[in-house]
């Protein structure tokens, strides 16, 4: 049976493996989902993902893979081999490419696709020649990824709802932009209580600032296990 504390990924977006571990042993006994991001990637490399994944914790790897076809393919088969259970890619990058994603994927990892980042605007996708609305353009890749394969949409809470309503139960739906009553927003716009988003669909919500900059990372997790129990 899944529990509230199965559908908590923490994200460890912290500079340094030493930061890292740090959190993960302080909260290893509440959360067994921890997401690694291109930060921590970037400065420690595949030996953080195999020290976390060590303490029989899962990974979430969000590298937001984008390339072509090929080389996406040749990552995907790397991230595999690994152990991970998510991994995301760039919906944008197009069918064919996704396709390429999904051939490639072994060892029951979940591929995830990423439709338009929570900090584009319209003005954005104006800037890339795009004139749809952002809604339009989330549901048009989910709908491109789902149509090649795809395991998985990372998504705001606010397009959860509209994610279920088109695709059922046959996609998981991780949402971030999770933010407790009790924690500040930060440069989070369209948030949403842990509780609220469960209650929307969510099937995982991904958590940073509000447990990572907490004065106890493991009294805010109970805190939010607490709201999600009631
Ligand atoms: O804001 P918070 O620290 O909870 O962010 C957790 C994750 O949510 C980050 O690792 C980032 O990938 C994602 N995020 C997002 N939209 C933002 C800010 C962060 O999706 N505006």
């Amino acid at each position: 049976m899944t529990t509230p504390a199965d559908q908590i990924i923490v994200a460890l977006d912290v500079p340094t493996k030493e930061k890292a571990i740090g959190l993960v042993a302080k909260l290893r006994d509440q959360i067994s989902f921890f997401k690694i991001g291109l930060q921590l990637y970037t400065a420690e490399g595949p030996e953080i993902v195999r020290a976390v994944l060590s303490t029989g914790a899962k990974v979430w790897l969000d590298l937001k893979l984008h390339d072509i076809p090929n080389t996406v393919a040749r990552a995907v088969e790397s991230a595999s081999a690994f152990g991970v259970q998510m991994l995301t890619i760039h919906l944008s990058g197009g069918s064919e490419m996704i396709r390429a994603a999904t051939a490639a994927r072994t060892n029951n990892i979940l591929l995830l696709g990423v439709t338009v980042l929570t900090s584009a605007t319209e003005q954005t996708l104006r800037e890339i020649g795009i004139a749809d609305k952002v809604e339009d353009q989330v549901l048009r890749l989910a709908k491109l990824g789902v149509e090649a394969g795809i395991d998985g949409i990372v998504a705001s809470p606010h397009e959860i709802k509209k994610l279920r309503a088109e695709f059922g139960n046959k996609i998981k739906i991780v949402v971030q932009g999770i933010r407790p009553t009790w924690a500040e927003p930060g440069d989070q716009k369209r948030f949403m209580t842990p509780r609220r988003a469960i209650e929307a669909g969510a099937d995982y919500i991904g958590i940073g600032r509000p447990i990572t900059t907490h004065p106890d990372p493991s009294e805010a997790v109970a805190k939010i296990l607490q709201e999600l129990a009631r």
